[in-house]
């Protein structure tokens, strides 16, 4: 029978794989916590309506992008392209966001059926976060620096870098809109096809355009900038010079849109060059008109999120795969060893070390092969001879730390601690 594959574009994290997945997950996990943000766990699946409300329409990943079904009630349910919708629909019904402040967090699988290619995922893990409560732009900043502190926790501080824009208020961006649109139509025999598609629903989309036929009428079109009010451009210049005074390196990039429609102010990615086409690791803004969007009172919010498959990527570019550590593999010989591993091992637990107890058999060379490949620092050692001594040896596996014995009967009652720590050389 032929054998059955994983769905394009989704794929398996293995076991040499997740202790790395794990370690930069609990890094960035600690700078989120270390701010104040409080964990939310959310349902991968919404009614599609929440998505189409708050993402827009005309998005590509409401348009083109979305994994919508009819379950068995016919009700119309979404795989979550994004966590910033779940988000504010689970703060709005529990209660979390009025006459309040609110600092939320939360990781998962979100889902896309977007071209897979390298970085690029139908399924894929962000860790977002999502502050509720706050007109900025302090909240900008505050985001904005955990975000920085999070490539100094993994060490990749040279290989990311800020791009950041603003977006203005709502009225501002209208009056763009339709000098945009005026501007466009002047030159639409310049357009790409999708541009055009774009004119009437998206215009400020084509500002991202790629296309390099289309970069000198993109460079010439009206800026958002120029339609900005001074309390606009204040909010902007305080998030840079603030920016500046903690020392993070920043472009401002005045055609930085991203790819969802309810951002306003401030909008920012960090970007790595080292992935090729996919290179936004992480991205977010201010996003003050979505709660009342989404049925609540209107309430300002800033978030961003961080795709956890492009940073491991990242990280693994420079840094080897990280191994969970084993601290002992417990060999024994005979039956009635095999039967005393078991509580030695389990003693051995006690004590917080990883120990694997040699299971299915084997003479002493097998299990010492399987010791070592383990990659335990130790080896307790259980044979005939020990067992008729009273007592278990302890081999250093990785050094040349002298062979050593501990009596048996007496750890497996009383399991001494102290003598057996390992990892402090107590031995
Ligand atoms: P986003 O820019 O669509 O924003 O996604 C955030 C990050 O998720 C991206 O920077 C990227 O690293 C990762 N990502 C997106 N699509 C894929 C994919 N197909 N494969 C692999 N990684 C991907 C949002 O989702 C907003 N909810 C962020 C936000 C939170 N804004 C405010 N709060």
């Amino acid at each position: 029978m032929q054998s059955i594959q994983a769905v394009r574009g989704m794929k398996d994290t293995l076991p040499n794989e997740t202790p790395t997945w794990r370690d930069v997950e609990s890094k960035l996990i600690r700078k989120i916590t270390q701010c104040g943000y409080q964990e939310i766990r959310l349902p991968i699946v919404e009614r599609t309506d929440l998505f189409n409300r708050s993402i827009g329409e005309v998005t590509d990943i409401v348009a083109k992008e979305m994994y919508t079904f009819l379950d068995r009630n016919g009700d119309s349910l979404s795989l979550r392209p994004e966590g910033t919708a779940c988000c504010v629909r689970a703060a709005l019904e529990n209660g979390l966001i009025h006459n309040q402040t609110q600092r939320l967090w939360y990781m998962g699988p979100m889902f896309r059926h977007e071209r897979p290619q390298k970085g690029r995922y139908r399924q894929f893990y962000q860790i977002g976060v999502e502050a509720f409560g706050w007109q900025g732009p302090d909240l900008d900043i505050e985001q904005l620096l955990l975000s920085h502190s999070f490539w100094k926790a993994l060490g990749l501080e040279q290989f990311i870098r800020l791009e950041i824009n603003t977006l203005g208020t709502l009225p501002e961006r209208q009056q763009h809109r339709a000098e945009l649109i005026q501007y466009f139509k002047q030159h639409e025999s310049k357009l790409s096809k999708e541009a055009r598609e774009r004119l009437e629903t998206n215009p400020l989309r084509i500002l991202d355009s790629k296309d390099p036929e289309m970069q000198d009428l993109i460079n010439s079109a009206p800026k958002l900038i120029e339609f900005l009010e001074p309390a606009s451009l204040k909010f902007f210049e305080t998030i840079q010079s603030t920016l500046k005074s903690a020392g993070v390196d920043f472009k401002v990039n005045p055609r930085l849109v991203r790819g969802l429609d309810y951002y306003s102010h401030t909008v920012f990615e960090w970007i790595t060059e080292e992935l090729g086409a996919q290179g936004t690791v992480c991205g977010g803004g201010r996003f003050d008109g979505l709660v009342e969007l989404i049925g609540g009172k209107s309430v300002p919010a800033v978030g961003f999120a961080l795709g956890l498959d492009r940073v491991v990527d990242v990280y693994l570019a420079h840094f080897e795969q990280i191994k969970q550590p084993v601290d002992v593999y417990v060999v024994a010989v005979g039956e009635e060893a095999e039967r005393k591993a078991l509580l030695l091992a389990n003693k051995a637990r006690e004590t917080g070390q990883v120990v694997i107890c040699n299971t299915g058999g084997g003479n002493f060379k097998k299990q010492f092969e399987r010791a070592n490949k383990s990659g335990a620092q130790h080896a307790f050692v259980l044979g005939e001879t020990e067992l008729k001594e009273n007592f278990f040896g302890i081999k250093d596996l990785r050094g040349n730390g002298p062979e050593r014995k501990m009596q048996l009967d007496l750890f497996l009652a009383e399991g001494d601690m102290r003598q057996i720590d390992l990892r402090k050389q107590h031995l």
